[in-house]
């Protein structure tokens, strides 16, 4: 594809989403792929402070909502004293998994995003949120791609099912499923949720980056708590302002892996034909999986 083109689009969907139009990272530099170097010298001892309480808040917060491989990754990764430097990690990545981290100004549009992933490469926004953003913030920053995003790489079965979503969104963009697909990622790498023998643990990246639903989406009674089903997620609508209405519950990573493996072509078919639910839906004879800490769980 064009990628000048591509790049005039993606700044046009972009000015229409911001009330500004104002991209918030630095495009300036950026090669065709939307990679930037890191230039981590470049980071302020205040910016490096910022992270560390960010850091040692959420860090906190892991013990019984994270799951196991979320922790066990996060301790190998060694971020805690500063932005880390995403060549050492790219470093251990690709000895555990064969990922590298690519650095970005900020979103790229969904061609290169794909592309990306297809090739094994995350891409880790530049930026660090102000101090004023400390527990919200609307556009993914540093922060949120790296602690969220970047300790389940180290999984060989997550990482496995990230290239194939990768591979799956350039498949989506020539079949109209995008829709779709981006619900999929949308309600498992950033807000899924996994059953283990202690209880419900999260392992969506916006969940664990952040510092209020990673104690909702586990004990709240609000939200519903539904098995995964991959067409199920497909059709149900999200909520990108707020809390979810609904998480979904994975058994593990090969669930994930071997439900989506299939082709998606027929699926993308049916489903435009089909409505949409409703974020907080529950159909009948679907069961409402219990908070943690609630009896019976
Ligand atoms: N099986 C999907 C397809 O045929 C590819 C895919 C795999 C998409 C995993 C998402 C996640 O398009
Ligand atoms: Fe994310």
């Amino acid at each position: 594809m064009n990628t000048t083109v591509d790049q005039a689009d993606f700044f046009k969907t972009l000015e229409e989403k911001s009330d500004n139009g104002a991209l918030r990272g630095d495009y300036s530099r950026c090669d065709a792929n939307y990679v930037v170097q890191q230039d981590w010298n470049a980071y302020t001892p205040e910016q490096h402070e910022l992270w560390r309480r960010l850091y040692q808040r959420q860090a906190k917060l892991m013990h019984g909502r994270a799951c196991d491989v979320f922790i066990e990754s996060l301790a190998r990764m060694d971020a805690a004293d500063g932005i880390p430097r995403f060549d050492q990690t790219s470093e251990a990545l690709r000895k555990a998994t064969g990922w590298e981290l690519v650095a970005v100004p900020g979103l790229v549009p969904e061609l290169t995003f794909f592309e990306h992933l297809a090739n094994r490469r995350f891409p880790v926004t530049v930026w660090l949120r102000e101090p004023h953003e400390f527990d919200y913030i609307v556009e993914p920053d540093v922060f949120h791609d790296f602690f969220g995003h970047v300790p389940l790489l180290f999984n060989p079965t997550f990482a496995d099912y990230m290239q194939q979503y990768g591979k799956g969104g350039l498949k989506a963009l020539k079949l109209d499923g995008l829709t779709h697909l981006a619900r999929l990622y949308w309600y498992t790498v950033e807000f899924g949720l996994i059953q283990t023998e202690q209880g419900l643990r999260a392992y969506g990246a916006g969940i664990l980056s952040s510092g209020g639903e990673v104690e909702y989406c586990l004990t709240d009674p609000a939200p519903r708590r539904i098995a995964f089903d991959v067409e199920r997620v497909m059709r149900t609508l999200y909520k990108i302002d707020s809390y979810q209405e609904t998480y979904f519950v994975i058994r593990d990573f090969q669930q994930l892996f071997d439900g989506t493996a299939p082709d998606f072509s027929p699926l993308y078919e049916r489903l435009g034909k089909l409505p949409d639910f409703a974020a907080d839906t529950l159909l009948p004879g679907e069961t409402n999986i219990a908070p943690n800490g609630s009896k019976g769980a």
